[in-house]
């Protein structure tokens, strides 16, 4: 959708994200350092940057599995309602899991993705997401870790999109409509 004219203005550096990712880390290494394979489970598709750049600095032995819940579709309003569109691959019980989301926003997506993988008797499970809009709550939930808190603004890059465009912007940016 979106025939309306806009600009993005960077929020947050490719600088600052990788710093922050390092930070993240060694916090994740300490909490799973009984682990010997963690299943780092990635919701498509606004993760898909993020987990690259986190297994990666992570340094640990991985398994990487996806999961899909429905979302905004092409719009800007979540739909609440959340249906997983694909499952994970593989089977979680008794393993060691961290969930990557790209944003919590009123929360549906993530707290609903959570229940469903604590149903499945996981040993220990965790979630991480880049971004949290706090102001935006719906439900009562926080992941284990954030990245960087935001205000209530749309924002595009480094995985997330705006009618499927500026995934691949290397930084964070906020759409900002010029008409
Ligand atoms: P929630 O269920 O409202 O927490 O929404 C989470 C999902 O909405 C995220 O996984 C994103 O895909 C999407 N989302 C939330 N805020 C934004 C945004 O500012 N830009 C793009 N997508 C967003
Ligand atoms: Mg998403």
């Amino acid at each position: 959708m979106s025939e309306r004219p806009y600009v993005i203005d960077k929020l947050i550096s490719a600088k600052s994200i990788a710093a922050r990712i390092e930070a993240l880390c060694s916090e994740i290494r300490n909490e799973f350092s009984h682990a010997d394979k963690l299943v780092v489970v990635g919701l498509l598709r606004g993760s898909f940057v993020f987990i690259a750049d986190l297994v990666r600095e992570l340094e640990m032995t991985v398994e990487v599995d996806f999961i899909e819940a429905s979302s905004y579709g092409d719009g800007m309003e979540s739909s609440r309602e959340v249906r997983i569109l694909k499952d994970l691959r593989g089977a979680i019980e008794g393993r060691d899991v961290l969930v990557v989301e790209d944003i919590v926003d009123t929360g549906h997506t993530l707290h609903h993705v959570m229940g469903l993988l604590r149903s499945r008797n996981p040993a220990h499970l965790k979630s991480i997401a880049l971004l949290d809009k706090p102001t935006r709550r719906e439900v009562d939930f926080r992941a284990d870790w954030i990245g960087f808190e935001i205000p209530d603004e749309f924002v595009v890059g480094y995985g997330i999109d705006f009618a499927q465009r500026n995934r691949n912007l290397p930084y964070i940016g906020k759409v900002r409509f010029t008409d």
